[in-house]
């Protein structure tokens, strides 16, 4: 298995979910910017599940070697990858902020599902799971930075679907809506509305086994993202969402 995002604890609870419900991997292959926190995690699942793991050094943000993968092999990439930054706010015009928002959630990080997309396919099996947002499903002023990003990758995620069905590897998007994780830290969520990191993964999981192409977490946000996509452009222009 190959994670993106290894530090998420979505990421995480997805890897500790798939371990407890008996998921056979030869290795599990932790893609990290921060591989002091990853080593911690990489040492939790070998005491916990003696699975065998490596941790692999990735910023989308600095030069990537892609001969250092060359000898990795997996049927299933789990890409937890994103960076939310600042909101409308404090960052709509500073540049670097917007360039790091597109970057991470989008332009760097598609190469690299790519090349693992290709290896994929030549093996003609495999899942990729990526996990875009309901902030893609339709641009608001709060984030639309962000949004558009995701909106980007979400997009991406349908055509690579589409290109792989017929090369047997399956693509599934997961929207969330809001998680308590890292990246959410100090924001006022709706706890009705806000899944835990194990929560995520259980429904994530689920989406997996039943093959899925699109599932939101939690289900609600699939009724309340469809009612917000439906609104007139001319009343949606007034809201302050
Ligand atoms: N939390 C929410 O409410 C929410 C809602 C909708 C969608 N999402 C999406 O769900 C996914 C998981 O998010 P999360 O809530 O678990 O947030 P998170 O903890 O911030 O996870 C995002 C991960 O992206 C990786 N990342 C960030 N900058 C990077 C860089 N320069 N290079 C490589 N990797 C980088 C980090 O992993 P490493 O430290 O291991 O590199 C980080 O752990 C993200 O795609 C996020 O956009 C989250």
């Amino acid at each position: 298995m190959i994670v993106l995002g290894s530090t998420s604890e979505v990421a995480q609870a997805f890897v500790e979910k798939a371990l407890q419900e008996g998921e056979k991997f030869e290795k599990i292959y932790l893609f990290t910017s921060n591989k002091e926190t990853t080593e911690r995690f990489a040492r939790h699942i070998d005491v916990k599940f003696l699975q065998q793991s490596e941790v692999i050094e990735l910023d989308l943000l600095k030069e990537i070697d892609y001969n250092a993968f060359d000898t990795i092999q997996s049927n299933l990439l789990f890409c937890a990858t994103g960076y939310l930054g600042e909101g409308t706010e404090e960052g709509l015009y500073d540049n670097k902020n917007t360039d790091r928002i597109i970057d991470i959630n989008y332009s760097k990080l598609v190469p690299v599902i790519n090349y693992f997309a290709q290896k994929f396919e030549s093996r003609r099996s495999g899942t990729i799971i990526g996990l875009s947002s309901v902030a893609g499903d339709r641009g608001r002023q709060s984030n639309f930075i962000y949004g558009s990003a995701k909106a980007a990758f979400t997009a991406y995620l349908s055509g690579l679907r589409n290109y792989l069905f017929d090369k047997k590897v399956h693509v599934l998007t997961i929207k969330p809506g809001f998680m308590a994780t890292k990246m959410t830290e100090g924001l006022p969520l709706n706890p009705k509305l806000t899944a835990t990191p194990k929560q995520a993964a259980d429904c994530i999981y689920k989406a997996y086994k039943k093959q899925k192409d699109v599932a939101y977490v939690l289900p609600v946000w699939g009724v309340i993202m469809m009612i917000i996509r439906n609104i007139p452009e001319f009343i949606f222009k007034k809201l302050k969402l």
